[in-house]
């Protein structure tokens, strides 16, 4: 017994690939319906840079000329408008990001390459950045390993990612288990991420890596406040209003020497 499939793939190599090309199909799709409002995605991707920027900030200024890498930098990551004139983004899907969202991947130099195995020296970068990526990926311990490799000493890490209630670990657990014994019945949400971590599984991800925790949340309280006060579309809301569903983990970390 191996454990692999008939494409010689483990089920978490199966599952992440999954994942990939739910990833592009949703990419493609926005692609062509931001077709001729670039501005409009342009003015909201600044903000999100600025807001995440303004936050590293209150830690260190951030030089122009700084080294910023972003994993998993995807269709519409931070890295394109972080005002850097050496952001390198790294993707999987970079190739296609590329084609796709001509409008703005170019202000980066894109690599497609996973995040489990970065293709950088230690210590190549000053600002790091991984936002909403490892619950997408094949192995996130080993991403949040390759993060702290690659800063420098007292470089700084901008990380989050979704956290969930308990119970939807478990649910996801059964979802790969029947598709990996070939009963093929996808659910969107289990289908586009390889897990769902809890906040102590996120926090996880770090242990024992050279870092100083700057800033921590969980955002738990505002997940459940938006569940309440959204009126439910279907059974998929309801149950969010009894087990909270995509609470934002954020952490903001420094590279220890
Ligand atoms: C939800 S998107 C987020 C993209 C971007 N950070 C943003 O917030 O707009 C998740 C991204 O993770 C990428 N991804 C999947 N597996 C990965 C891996 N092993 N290493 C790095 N990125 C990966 C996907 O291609 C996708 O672009």
């Amino acid at each position: 017994m191996t454990g692999q499939n008939r494409h010689g793939e483990t089920a978490k190599q199966r599952r992440a690939r999954r994942a990939r090309e739910r990833q592009l199909d949703y990419q493609r799709a926005k692609a062509a319906r931001a077709r001729g409002h670039e501005a409009d995605y342009e003015a909201a991707m600044r903000l999100r840079s600025a807001r995440v920027r303004a936050k590293l900030e209150r830690v260190r200024a951030i030089p122009a000329d700084a080294r910023v890498l972003e994993v998993g930098s995807g269709a519409h990551g931070l890295v394109f408008f972080f005002g850097t004139s050496r952001g390198v983004g790294v993707d999987p899907l970079a190739d296609e990001y590329a084609a796709l969202f001509a409008a703005w991947q170019h202000r980066a130099r894109t690599i497609a390459a996973a995040g489990e195995h970065l293709p950088f020296a230690d210590g190549s970068f000053d600002v790091v950045l991984c936002d909403n990526v490892v619950d997408h990926a094949e192995d996130p311990a080993r991403i949040a390993g390759e993060l702290a490799r690659v800063l420098v000493a007292d470089g700084l890490l901008y990380f989050t990612v979704n956290v969930h209630h308990p119970v939807y670990a478990v649910a996801a657990r059964l979802h790969s288990a029947w598709n990996a014994a070939g009963l093929r019945l996808e659910v969107g949400p289990f289908a586009d991420h390889t897990v769902h971590l809890t906040v102590a599984g996120a926090r996880s991800l770090f242990d024992g890596l050279p870092l100083r925790v700057v800033e921590e949340s969980a955002g738990v309280a505002d997940a459940k406040r938006a569940a309440r006060e959204h009126p439910p579309r279907h059974a998929g809301d309801r149950l969010k209003r009894l087990f909270f569903k995509n609470a934002v983990y954020e952490l903001i970390a420094e590279r220890r020497a």
